[in-house]
């Protein structure tokens, strides 16, 4: 089976840094550690409310990493120009809403396909490989291969979040249809990737479908890293990703 990259969220170690307004921790260094440690990718959300990462840190993120960034943010006027301007390897669009606490549905590609065919147009042209963060429903992973996306994320916080509430029966069907999901992008053309709540009880059937080329994983593995490390929190990661891959192939 091809090789499963893990994209590491850094946003949270802002989240921590903001929470007292201080410049530490550093959200670069922890990229940088995270490169370190094994990381194929670093991925970081600016959003319209800069409550965690900051223009600055992109700025920074973009002057100082060896692996490629991934920089998610919402279809609007702004985050274009700045991506424009940083032209980063991968931009990930994704659904944004100022009252929620994190990412919470997929992107509704489905309904807005005329603006977002030329939104991510001029990203393209920059050579940027543009994902959208949508959820396993054929529409909207149809929709993303007619409006020129080169890469879906399919969303797997909701499996997550049942697989946390014990509802295994429900879990399994989500898990289920996110394989779906995943085979209809692939035999689209689309690269596939997967991200959101993932965690080391969680990940290993996720990264078991075939057709998944990344996962991008962050709040669980800034946790674990309070306890463990960053860098032990990230090999941990790796291992059940790798383990998983080796046994479903
Ligand atoms: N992928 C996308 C598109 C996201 O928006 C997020 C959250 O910022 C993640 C992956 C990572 O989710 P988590 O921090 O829950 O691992």
């Amino acid at each position: 089976m091809t090789h499963l990259r893990l994209g590491v969220n850094i946003d949270h170690v802002a989240t921590v840094r903001n929470a007292r307004g201080s410049a530490y921790p550093d959200p670069v260094r922890a990229a940088k550690l995270a490169e370190d440690a094994g990381a194929d990718g670093i991925t970081a959300h600016l959003r319209e409310d800069r409550r965690h990462i900051t223009d600055g840190d992109i700025d920074r993120l973009m002057a100082t990493l060896t692996r490629p960034l991934n920089f998610e943010m919402a279809a609007t006027a702004e985050m274009q120009a700045i991506a424009l301007r940083h032209r980063p390897r991968a931009v990930c669009i994704v659904p944004e809403k100022r009252e929620e606490r994190t990412t919470e549905g997929g992107l509704d590609v489905a309904a807005d396909v005329a603006r977002l065919t030329d939104y991510i147009a001029p990203l393209r042209d920059a050579g940027c490989r543009v994902s959208m963060f949508i959820g396993h429903d054929p529409r909207q992973i149809e929709a993303s291969a007619r409006i020129g996306a080169e890469v879906v994320e399919l969303h797997t916080g909701h499996y997550c979040d049942l697989h946390a509430e014990g509802r295994l029966a429900d879990r399994d069907a989500e898990l289920a249809a996110l394989a779906g999901g995943a085979r209809l992008a692939h035999s689209l053309g689309l690269e596939v990737h997967a991200g959101h709540g993932l965690t080391y009880d969680t990940v290993a059937p996720v990264a078991a479908f075939p057709e998944v080329r990344e996962l991008n994983i962050g709040h669980f593995l800034i946790g674990e890293a309070i306890f463990v490390g960053l860098k032990e929190a990230i090999a941990g990661m790796r291992r059940q990703m790798d383990r998983a891959r080796v046994s479903s192939a």
